[in-house]
């Protein structure tokens, strides 16, 4: 049997994801997505168990984009089609897990493999790394929320920079434009920098971590007005929860709260 191409291994309440196509840069190809959606949809069902995550990708390259020589093999625009929508939605569950997610650019993230990233709530790159919506260059738009995430992240005039010049940038102008907030020297403090954050998440309720993320997600692009009554929606949400209590006893008895989770 073919080795797995996205592996899943959970370290406490840490998941990480790693792509696992190093000789093809990650690209990823049907199979690959099918791995992550089934692998995306487990953690969402284990709220509990996995409170946060961590993609990155094995080898040189975080990842290359859609499978190129998969795509050039489609015939009509129908199986073109419904390539497109499978890579989006599987962004998309991405994007929309409870839980925060943290992508560990290890190297070059190009078309899909940067939108990829930006379904995550962080970006973490190692300098050099080169990243890119490349996919006018290809006859193309950026199909798997690019178009939508990068100028919601960095505003539409420098994301049409990037995306109408199909431009390559290292991490080090990404950090500077705000596309990844931090940079490592090389992979191994790329994952401290990950776990680290994984780490200060994890020290807070976590139906409260959850409920924030919520509220920022659902409420941007939104009117203002339309913003605060989601961000009152997950507020009250955490009103009966056993750690909204237990917050203010530890604080009374001058203690660190125990989180149940509950
Ligand atoms: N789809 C399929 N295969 C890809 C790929 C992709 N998106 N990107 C890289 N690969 C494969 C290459 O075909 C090569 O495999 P091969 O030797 O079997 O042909 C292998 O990965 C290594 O890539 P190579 O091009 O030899 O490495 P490089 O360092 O010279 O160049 C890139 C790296 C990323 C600049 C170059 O591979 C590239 O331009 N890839 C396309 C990236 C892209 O436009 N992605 C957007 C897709 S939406």
């Amino acid at each position: 049997m073919a080795a797995k191409t996205v592996q899943w291994e959970q370290q406490g309440r840490i998941g990480r994801i790693q792509l696992s196509r190093p000789d093809k840069l990650n690209a990823l190809d049907v199979a690959m997505l099918e791995e992550l959606n089934r692998i995306v949809e487990a953690v969402s069902r284990d709220t509990r168990g996995v409170r946060a995550v961590v993609i990155e990708g094995e080898g040189r390259a975080f990842c290359a984009g859609a499978d190129l020589k998969e795509r050039r093999a489609l015939h009509n625009s129908e199986q073109i089609r419904a390539g497109v929508a499978q890579i989006k939605a599987v962004f998309d569950a991405l994007a929309r897990l409870p839980q925060p997610t943290i992508a560990a650019m290890n190297g070059l993230a190009l078309g899909g493999g940067l939108e990829l990233a930006l379904s995550c709530d962080f970006r973490y790159a190692v300098r050099g790394a080169m990243l890119g919506l490349t996919e006018v260059s290809l006859g193309i738009i950026p199909g798997a929320g690019g178009t939508q995430r990068l100028p919601r992240l960095i505003g539409a005039a420098r994301a049409k920079e990037l995306i109408l010049t199909g431009r390559r940038i290292t991490a080090e102008q990404a950090y500077d434009w705000g596309i990844v907030s931090g940079l490592a020297d090389d992979r191994e403090q790329l994952h401290a920098m990950c776990l680290q954050l994984a780490n200060e998440t994890l020290a807070n309720a976590p139906l409260a971590v959850y409920q924030a993320k919520a509220a920022i997600n659902r409420g941007a692009g939104t009117d203002l007005r339309t913003a605060l009554a989601i961000e009152t929606e997950e507020y009250e949400a955490l009103l009966p929860t056993k750690d909204r209590a237990e917050a203010l006893e530890a604080f009374h008895e001058k203690r660190p709260p125990r989180f149940s989770g509950e």
